[in-house]
């Protein structure tokens, strides 16, 4: 569990849009992130006031504080980050990137984090102690983090040990999780996984336990979809080795024979914007662009990434764009943010969004301007705010997950 020192104010949202690359519209549905949820991955609430967002300054003065902080802080943006934002991020990134970058900046006093909650919590727990890591809005959460909470991960864990395979058992957890459940898998000699490492996760895992003939399992939390894709589509396994523990059946819905049968055992969670593209949305792109290649996130479904033509994290789809070939058609599946961004800095290329009906993620859109901008002015008047600190024994743990992680071969 991690917790915040202080809080920012009036909350911002944006609307699923009707098609194409639109705006985002203002909206009224803003109960996230008012009033306390310790239970949540982010655990926080967000008193105070924010500059408005209609003051013409605001990138101006963003510009300044961040010339004031110079090297004593250090700005992060994750690629799903608005524009208005990601123009302040000294470093750009997917999360494995992210996590990177902020454990190789030992000079900066404050690292502010423009991502989600748990992006800054691995952060924290990579810096060193007296660096301070800061989120602009601590309602930015992960609807994917919350959908594990650390007394389900220990009860399904004494499920597997009722039915005899615990000890056979790799817990391995998507980057997408709370420090809590990370620090768990540490400390049952699991390792961390991202959507840019999670083949060599995987084959790490089952190597600590009989190599993938063998007859030892992964958990894998809480990205089902991410599990799935890779288990069968990287490793080879079959969909049947996979099976689905549901936090919220008794014995998660499984008998023991089929935890006993399976390989990967994954947690019931998706994200819930890349869980809406439909192999439909697919069929309807190619029919609509003849030529067209389709490249997802491998959060999207099994049927989705299997009725694509490339599936890979942020960091690889923009890296599939910029080695296009000029007049070449992609239909790309991830979120909003990114593929208008990657529309407007490539405009020798046609690019689709996969569902014109997808929304932004919400929760990563919670940091705008006027919360960056309050956030750098108040670091500049000594105070943090913000701060996301996650509990010594946790990072601990976590730590040692995380540089697992880190070790992999071949990353
Ligand atoms: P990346 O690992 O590709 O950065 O994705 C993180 C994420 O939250 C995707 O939804
Ligand atoms: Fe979480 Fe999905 Fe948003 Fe990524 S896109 S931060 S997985 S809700």
């Amino acid at each position: 569990m991690s917790t915040a020192t202080s809080a920012s104010g009036a909350a911002t949202s944006t609307t699923p849009t009707t098609g194409g690359f639109e705006e985002p519209a203002p909206s009224a549905l803003l109960l996230l992130g008012q009033g306390r949820d310790l239970a949540s991955e982010r655990g926080v609430e967000c008193p105070g006031a924010l500059p408005a967002p209609s003051d013409p300054d605001l990138a101006e003065r963003a510009r300044a504080a961040r010339a004031a902080l110079g090297d004593s802080a250090f700005v992060l943006g994750h690629h799903y980050q608005r524009d208005e934002v990601i123009q302040f991020a000294d470093v750009t990134g997917d999360s494995f990137k992210l996590a990177r970058e902020a454990a190789a900046r030992p000079a900066a006093e404050h690292v502010v984090f423009c991502g989600v909650h748990f992006m800054a919590e691995s952060a924290d727990i990579l810096t060193a102690p007296d660096q301070k890591v800061v989120l602009p809005d601590l309602a930015a959460g992960c609807s994917m983090a919350d959908m594990a909470a650390i007394d389900q991960v220990e009860e399904a864990w004494a499920v597997l040990s009722d039915a005899g395979v615990a000890e056979r058992t790799v817990p391995v957890t998507y980057m997408n999780s709370s420090a809590a459940i990370k620090a768990f898998t540490g400390r049952h000699g699991g390792t961390v996984c991202t959507s840019s490492n999670a083949q060599v996760a995987l084959r790490w895992a089952f190597d600590q336990v009989g190599g993938e003939d063998g007859d030892g399992k992964v958990l894998f939390m809480p990205d089902q979809h991410l599990g799935r894709n890779t288990a069968v589509l990287q490793l080879g396994l079959r969909p049947e080795d996979c099976v689905v523990y549901d936090p919220r059946r008794p014995g998660g819905g499984l008998a023991p024979h089929e935890l006993e049968a399976a390989r990967m055992v994954l947690w019931r969670g998706h994200c819930s914007v890349h869980g809406r593209f439909s192999a439909r949305n697919v069929a309807e792109v190619r029919e609509r662009v003849p030529g067209v290649t389709v490249l997802v996130h491998p959060e999207c479904t099994h049927e989705v990434v299997t009725a694509a033509d490339m599936v890979g994290s942020t960091e690889y789809i923009i890296r599939a764009l910029d080695a296009a070939a000029p007049g070449s058609s992609w239909a790309i599946g991830t979120e909003l943010n990114l593929v208008r961004r990657l529309a407007r800095t490539h405009p020798e290329l046609d690019v689709h969004y996969l569902d014109s009906t997808v929304c932004f993620c919400s929760t990563m859109n919670r940091i705008d301007l006027p919360h960056l901008v309050w956030t750098l002015e108040s670091l500049v008047q000594g105070r943090t705010v913000n701060r996301v600190v996650v509990d010594a024994d946790d990072a601990h743990w976590a730590r040692v997950a995380l540089d697992q992680m880190l070790a992999l071969p071949g990353l």
